[in-house]
């Protein structure tokens, strides 16, 4: 008796992961985030606004320099992305990396990546972010050249 009941409510959670939207695997902003611009200017001010906010909160699992080796990233679900590839950096725009930090990323109860609509409140904030996450792609000014 109790058995069928046990897997009774595992049919339901099996059914219930079908439906979620957001499965690990396909976390794609909507067209329209996608398309959105940064309406935030490139400047000394924004950018270290960018980093100080980067620091806080994304470096745990992100790394300093944004290769996924922050301490939390290595021990998490999944690990991040490497932010440093120029590769990985130009397949997303600015509106899909506002939209990913902005509503962040689960997979059922798990959080992967937080969303930071809370802790960063401000839009123009998170968009300075944005911003400062661009320049984690840049290659290393090199001293011969
Ligand atoms: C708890 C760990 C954690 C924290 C904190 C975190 N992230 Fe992530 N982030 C991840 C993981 C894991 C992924 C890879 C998720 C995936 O692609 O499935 C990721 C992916 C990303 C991506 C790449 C998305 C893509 O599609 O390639 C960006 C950009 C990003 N994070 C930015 C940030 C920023 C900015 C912050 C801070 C505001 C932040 N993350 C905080 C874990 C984290």
């Amino acid at each position: 008796m109790s058995g069928a009941g046990r897997w009774g409510s595992l049919a339901v959670a099996a059914a219930c992961s079908a439906v979620l939207p957001l499965a690990a695997q396909d976390w794609v902003a909507p067209p329209e985030e996608r398309t959105r611009l940064n309406p935030i200017a490139v400047s000394a001010d924004a950018l270290q606004k960018g980093r100080f906010l980067y620091r806080k909160n994304c470096q745990r699992c992100h790394g300093e320099k944004g290769k996924g080796d922050g301490p939390s990233g290595r021990y998490g679900v999944k690990p991040p992305e490497d932010l440093t590839n120029p590769a990985k950096q130009a397949k997303l725009t600015d509106g899909e990396i506002f939209w990913k930090v902005s509503t962040g990323l689960r997979d059922g109860a798990d959080v992967i990546m937080p969303a930071y609509k809370r802790e960063i409140p401000a839009d123009e904030d998170r968009w300075k972010v944005v911003l400062f996450v661009r320049t984690l792609a840049l290659p290393p000014p090199s001293p011969n050249r």
